[in-house]
């Protein structure tokens, strides 16, 4: 196959067949494409688009690029969530050991963070001694054991996508509609689940930047995902504001942990209760939302997902007794430094953006991909919109690796909250549901 004239095809506008586009990616995947050619076919795909059969070939390619979880035949469905990123989102922390109390396997395959957005692997190594490199036996059986693994893809799973996604980063071709619907269903098809929900983030600190944006993605990977055999349905949630009142590593560790507990905030609490509700409908395990919500409810306040969170970490590896010694810490950073608003009036504003700006340069998030991160170091106590300040009133907390890196940050944390007289109006967490 001549790979030049395909690439060609493309950047006119053409359209390319189902057995081009394997065929790319399986001679990308094996080294024999150089990566400057790559490089131009994701420009022109960037550029001229892929339609639904090329987004649907592309992502088949991707997922076949490696290997694909086996699971045995069993009657508790495989389930998974995924989302686009956000300030604070540690939703798949305390919902894979609760779906896995609901009856569900999952296979949570998940990712680290590249720019302000956080990443569950990174999270999760704030746990002493647990493990996110299994292999994908070892992903089988202790799905098949304890019912649910939260771990880092494999270098035999979806390999197409680690090399892409480095080139894409490394070429300015990230933020392209079709090669993110790819990118995230070939690994989501790689686990061979049953159902899939997507979280997908919009506003100031979220991959699309409107919700008509984050709506044209969520609707092209529902259908992509349908058309692939897997009940798909996406939120669309907001993301101007932090998840919860803790971000950084190991802090949103912490709040995951409080939730299971069942005194996290409620933001949280909402999200992981609704996403456990909507896979319960997907799955016909439930007749109705509210009916799951109380399922879901009830699950988690009996305190099985709580003890199944230690089941995963102790089978990944995790020293409990460290784990819990570290979680009775008001701190595990150097410094924490107590932000005050110095003002009277409403929290109208909690600018996720900046917040996840100061995160980055806290030490908490990465640069590139090679940066390393701090996992102890990020904000607590953050202030939600609609809450009442007094000047002496938390803004949030600032835990830091020295105490001049946290000072540094005051005045830009202060420009991340507005205060006014005016109460504003809440918004829904979850504005809209693509089925
Ligand atoms: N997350 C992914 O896994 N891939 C993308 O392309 C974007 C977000």
């Amino acid at each position: 196959m001549n790979f030049l004239s395909l690439i060609e095809t493309k950047r006119e506008g053409g359209t390319l067949a189902s057995n081009q586009i394997h065929a790319f990616i399986r001679e990308f995947t094996a080294g024999r494409i150089p990566d400057y050619q790559m490089a131009a076919m994701l420009m022109a795909i960037y550029f001229r688009g892929l339609d639904t059969a090329e987004t649907t070939a592309l992502t088949l390619a991707m997922r076949d690029s490696g290997r694909v979880l086996q699971f045995p035949r069993d009657s508790r469905p495989l389930v998974d969530k995924h989302s686009t990123g956000g300030i604070g989102d540690k939703v798949s922390l305390p919902l894979a050991p609760l779906l896995a109390c609901l009856g569900f396997r999952v296979p949570m395959i998940s990712g680290r963070g590249l720019g302000i957005t956080g990443g569950t692997l990174d999270k999760l190594d704030s746990i002493p001694g647990f493990q996110t490199l299994l292999s994908p036996g070892k992903i089988i059986a202790q799905v098949q054991r304890i019912g649910c693994v939260i771990c880092g893809q494999t270098d035999t799973m979806v390999p197409a996508d680690q090399k892409l996604y480095a080139l894409r980063d490394a070429s300015g071709t990230v933020p392209s509609m079709p090669l993110i619907t790819a990118s995230i269903l070939s690994k989501k098809l790689a686990e061979n689940l049953d159902a899939l929900l997507l979280d997908v983030k919009f506003g100031c600190a979220a991959f699309m930047p409107t919700r008509a944006a984050a709506r044209q993605l969520a609707k092209r990977m529902v259908a992509l995902g349908r058309e692939c055999g897997v009940n798909t349905r996406a939120l669309l949630t907001g993301m101007d504001t932090p998840v919860g009142r803790s971000a950084g590593n190991w802090l949103e560790v912490k709040e995951a942990v409080a939730c299971l507990e069942g005194a996290g905030p409620t933001d949280l609490l909402e999200l992981v209760i609704d996403s456990a509700a909507h896979l319960l409908v997907q799955t016909g395990a439930s007749p109705s939302l509210p009916a799951a919500r109380q399922r879901a409810k009830d699950c988690l306040n009996s305190g099985a997902p709580r003890r199944k969170w230690d089941e995963m970490l102790a089978a990944q590896g995790a020293d409990l007794k460290a784990f819990h010694r570290k979680l009775t810490l008001d701190s595990t950073a150097t410094t924490v430094l107590e932000v005050r608003s110095g003002k009277t009036g409403y929290i109208s504003k909690c600018d996720a953006r900046l917040l996840g700006e100061i995160l980055r340069d806290l030490g908490a998030g990465r640069l590139t991909k090679e940066s390393s991160i701090h996992v102890e170091v990020g904000l607590d106590c953050i202030a939600k919109p609609g809450e009442w300040m007094k000047p002496s009133s938390t803004l949030c907390r600032i835990h830091a690796t020295d105490a001049a890196q946290a000072k540094a940050m005051v005045r830009r944390i202060k420009a991340a909250f507005k205060i006014t007289p005016q109460r504003p109006s809440p918004t829904p967490l979850i504005a809209e549901i693509v089925r």
